[in-house]
């Protein structure tokens, strides 16, 4: 017999009641519940996971209206290799992403999906990524048995009846079907973090579908962020002519109020919060303030009047906690000051959470994040490495006053960024679109192969690796394509790398706030009144280009992290045909020419560059 719900008088929307009673004939729910995105609701689905174990009510006087979850041991992080995209055809996913035939993929999970939600409720939830009613922006509804998701998506996402309102009755939306896996018997008793051993997180590119199932974590269960504002929606980009891209989005504003916005792409564990978040040296940028529209996701359209627009869609940052601190990113501990859920992180006597690296001195005793004592003297972390904040966007000191603006904010420049200890420049601009595409496709992080010592670089083109829907390539092939877009000029291509180290393996340049030196350069290539100088990688800030009032920064310290050793350059260039050689046939022309260009500029160029020229 269908589950009765109250779906009917909250849409009209005949393709959306469908599905939902599709999805509840098969994944059998005891019951079926609509989120409508209240205060209330939400207050009410966090005492009922307070009562069945789930969350913990932080101390309100420490941390108001704030809770902590502790997950499964076996449920921490998106899992990649359980990560599939089905297409049709096994060249559309490419050889970067793991694939299965759809007819397949659907075999398996029609029979994991049968009856997953027995003894729980079916919470239907609404969603718009990006602010309700922009062109940008686009709806789904993620159909879950977790309410850890259902309060989750309230935060990362616009969620409940004004995402219904805006998709109406004969809206498009992104069905998202989400089971932890771990149905109820009558009389079984729930435990805290249900989830299962087996595990799916699966694309239809073809049919803009997300089924996910046996995790309650992260990306592999909210699944407005990973799964459909990068995975799906970059399909979608390729199919209507836009961007969807794993990019933070901040603005530089002038003591003078002008303002340029620039979108940035980092691998993970290199800093993007901080850098989404950046507070600029108080000597050398006085009046300057740079402001945050996102700090993981970009959605960009090309506009008619010749710029590219971006949006953040998402409304909240689900961010790893160790490591943020009131040193390396006084915006985030302000952000999280309330209105927040943590997963995994330490619990401390008096209630508050805790993570390595909050404060400098560890507390003398915590409730670790598998919910045993903890000390300074354990030999095991309190919070979890991949614990996490999810936190309300608009409760950023440093948010911007256009992040939700529906038009969104013109981008000047685009931004890569790899980790690199050894033989590239903190930063450089690309000299064209096709350059630049080249850039960012040959960017990675080193990844130290410690049995011998040596950086071996994992590759992350784009920093969208794990995240692209489709083959990397034809993903390249559309970037090329809307650089030549007819309508818009694109943006500016920089890199950046604040990682390199020294003989002793001491990082070299400062980082965090005064990385401010660096966005500065790109900012005034960006408004036509830098210097720059040519190199066979492109184009690199002269010394005298950039500010340097407040930092004592030697210059030799400076030609060293703008030095590039040819021979290594050479070397490094190589390895890059290896890795395009993956893509075969399907590998645009444009970035193999752009391998070779280089390749004869380091065979060409002066051995030196004139980085003390003057501005
Ligand atoms: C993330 C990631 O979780 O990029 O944002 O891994
Ligand atoms: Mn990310």
């Amino acid at each position: 017999m269908a589950i009765q719900h109250d779906g009917p008088s909250r849409t009209k929307n005949k393709k959306l009641l469908k599905w939902v009673d599709e999805m509840a004939a098969l994944c059998r729910p005891a019951r079926i519940y609509w989120c409508n995105g209240s205060q209330e609701e939400y207050d009410r689905l966090c005492n009922e996971l307070i009562a069945g174990g789930t969350f913990i009510k932080l101390n309100p006087a420490r941390r108001p209206n704030s809770y902590l979850a502790r997950s499964a041991p076996s449920d921490v992080a998106r899992v990649e290799d359980r990560t599939f995209i089905c297409s049709k055809n096994k060249d559309e996913a490419g050889p970067t992403n793991n694939w299965m035939d759809p007819a397949e993929m659907r075999g398996i999970l029609g029979k994991l999906f049968d009856g997953c939600m027995k003894g729980r409720t079916m919470y239907v939830v609404p969603f718009s990524m990006g602010p309700i009613g922009s062109p940008i922006s686009h709806i789904g509804v993620e159909l879950s048995d977790s309410p850890y998701v259902a309060v989750s998506q309230r935060i990362m996402t616009r969620m409940g009846q004004d995402a219904l309102d805006a998709l109406g009755a004969d809206g498009d939306f992104v069905p998202c079907v989400h089971s932890v896996g771990a149905p109820l018997e009558p009389g079984q008793q729930d435990v805290p973090w249900p989830c299962n051993e087996i595990k799916y997180i699966t694309h239809f590119p073809e049919t803009h579908e997300i089924w996910s199932y046996g995790s309650g974590y992260g990306g592999n269960a909210l699944l407005g962020k990973k799964c459909f504002a990068l995975r799906i929606a970059s399909v979608m980009g390729r199919e209507q002519g836009w961007l969807a891209e794993h990019m933070l989005i901040l603005g530089v504003e002038s003591p003078h109020g002008e303002k340029t916005y620039v979108a940035a792409a980092f691998p993970s564990a290199c800093g993007k919060t901080n850098f989404a978040m950046l507070i600029p040296p108080v000597e050398g940028f006085k009046g300057w303030k740079v402001t945050t529209i996102g700090d993981d996701i970009a959605w960009i359209k090309p506009h008619a009047d010749g710029k590219f627009y971006a949006i953040n869609p998402e409304a909240g940052y689900f961010g790893v906690a160790p490591g943020t601190s009131i040193h390396s990113n006084p915006n985030a501990i302000l952000t999280l000051r309330e209105n927040c859920i943590f997963t995994n992180c330490a619990l401390t006597d008096d209630g508050d959470v805790w993570w390595e690296g909050m404060t400098d001195q560890p507390p003398a005793h915590a409730i670790d994040w598998k919910g045993k004592d903890w000390t300074p003297a354990s030999e095991t972390p309190a919070a979890h490495p991949n614990a996490r904040f999810t936190a309300p966007a608009g409760q950023c000191p440093s948010i911007d006053p256009n992040w939700e603006n529906p038009a969104g904010v013109p981008i000047s420049a685009f931004v890569f960024g790899g980790r690199v200890s050894k033989n590239f420049p903190l930063v450089f601009q690309s000299y064209s679109w096709e350059h630049g595409v080249y850039l960012a496709a040959t960017m990675g992080s080193e990844a130290t192969a410690a049995a011998v010592g040596q950086a071996a670089m994992r590759r992350d083109p784009m920093a969208m690796l794990p995240f692209c829907g489709y083959n990397m390539a034809d993903y390249w092939a559309h970037w090329l394509k809307i650089g030549r877009s007819r309508v818009a000029a694109p943006p500016l291509i920089f890199r950046v790398n604040w990682f390199r180290k020294d003989e002793n393996g001491k990082f070299i340049w400062p980082g965090f706030g005064e990385n401010m030196r660096a966005l500065m350069w790109i900012v005034d290539r960006c408004r036509g009144r830098a210097a720059a100088v040519e190199s066979p990688i492109g184009w690199l800030p002269p010394a005298s280009a950039l500010n340097w009032e407040g930092l004592n920064f030697p210059m030799e310290k400076y030609y060293a992290i703008m030095n590039i050793d040819r021979e290594k350059a050479k070397v490094e260039a190589e390895e890059q045909k290896e890795f395009f050689d993956k893509f075969g046939d399907r590998m645009p022309r444009e970035l193999l020419l752009e391998r070779e260009l280089l390749l004869s500029r380091l065979n060409r160029s002066p051995e030196t560059w004139e980085l003390n020229k003057a501005a």
